[in-house]
């Protein structure tokens, strides 16, 4: 062996989509990886088609004991943290059970923020690395209980890269739209409605994030169509978002959560 060891990458929600796409390009620069996914098979399956030394972890972020299993790993230093993991819910707020919006507060919340806070010392004492935090469009307007998650996501890792910057750490929330993964499928949603030229595949997202994290940018938005609907976010009256996302406002609170 001769120079630095490679650094470290520890990736959540790994096993498909975004995530498999952030392995495969990190893999691709040298990196070392630990991949964290629920889904052993899936996790697996990456870790066959990158090759090399890969470590896998199966955890569900929904649980305390695989939260914490991951945070200490987190603690044990790495040199780049990728809070990924994530799903939707194929039901209105009202309509979910209670169990399945904890879970998604669990993952989309409470692992990022302990992963986070384990891994950024770390990072900060040795001056170099840092945290990408997939976010998404949706956390720029209010339309449920996952666009409220992302608006967490979006908000914590803008404050963590304020903290990290004078450091030499950069903290970069991805915030993606349309992407072609498993996502809409496991959630349920039928997207056929969507125009093809809104979507973006996984590895051009993937390495326009690390892209815009190598560069210390706080927060990444790939593609022309997603800067355009953020902007959107910032333009519109909110009386108008609201009444987008609620039916074009034909529909009442009352007829939207009827079962
Ligand atoms: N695709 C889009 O259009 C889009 C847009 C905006 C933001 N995002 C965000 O991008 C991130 C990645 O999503 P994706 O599109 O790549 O979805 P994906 O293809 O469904 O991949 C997500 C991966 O995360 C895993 N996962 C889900 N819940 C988990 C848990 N509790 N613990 C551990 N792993 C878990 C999934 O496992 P299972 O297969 O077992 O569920 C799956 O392997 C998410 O945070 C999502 O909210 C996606």
């Amino acid at each position: 062996m001769h120079g630095h060891p490679a650094p470290t990458a520890l990736i959540s929600g790994a096993a498909a989509g975004i995530g498999a796409a952030f392995a495969k390009a990190l893999a691709a620069d040298g990196y070392r990886l630990i991949l964290v996914d629920r889904n052993r098979e899936g996790l697996q399956a990456v870790a066959a088609r990158l090759g090399g030394e890969i470590e896998t972890i199966t955890a569900d972020l929904a649980t305390e004991a695989d939260i914490a299993r991951v945070e200490a790993r987190c603690r044990e230093g790495v040199d780049l943290l990728v809070n990924n993991a994530g799903f939707g819910h194929p039901t209105e707020f009202l309509h979910t059970s209670i169990e399945a919006e904890i879970a998604m507060s669990k993952l989309h919340m409470e692992a990022v923020l302990r992963f986070t806070i384990a891994a950024l010392p770390g990072m900060i004492e040795r001056g170099r690395g840092g945290v990408i935090n997939t976010g998404s469009v949706l956390g720029f307007f209010p339309s449920s209980t996952y666009s409220a998650s992302k608006a967490w996501v979006i908000n914590f890792s803008q404050s963590a890269a304020v903290k990290a910057r004078p450091h030499g750490v950069t903290v970069t929330v991805l915030c993606p739209g349309f992407t072609r993964t498993e996502f809409h499928d496991t959630a349920g949603m039928n997207m056929t409605g969507i125009p093809g030229f809104l979507w973006l595949d996984a590895d051009t997202l993937a390495a326009a994030a690390l892209r815009d994290w190598r560069k210390g940018k706080a927060v990444s938005i790939p593609g022309w169509q997603n800067k355009t609907i953020t902007a959107l976010s910032r333009l519109l009256p909110m009386r108008l978002i609201l009444r987008i996302h609620s039916g074009g406002g034909k529909r009442s609170l009352r007829e939207a959560t009827r079962p």
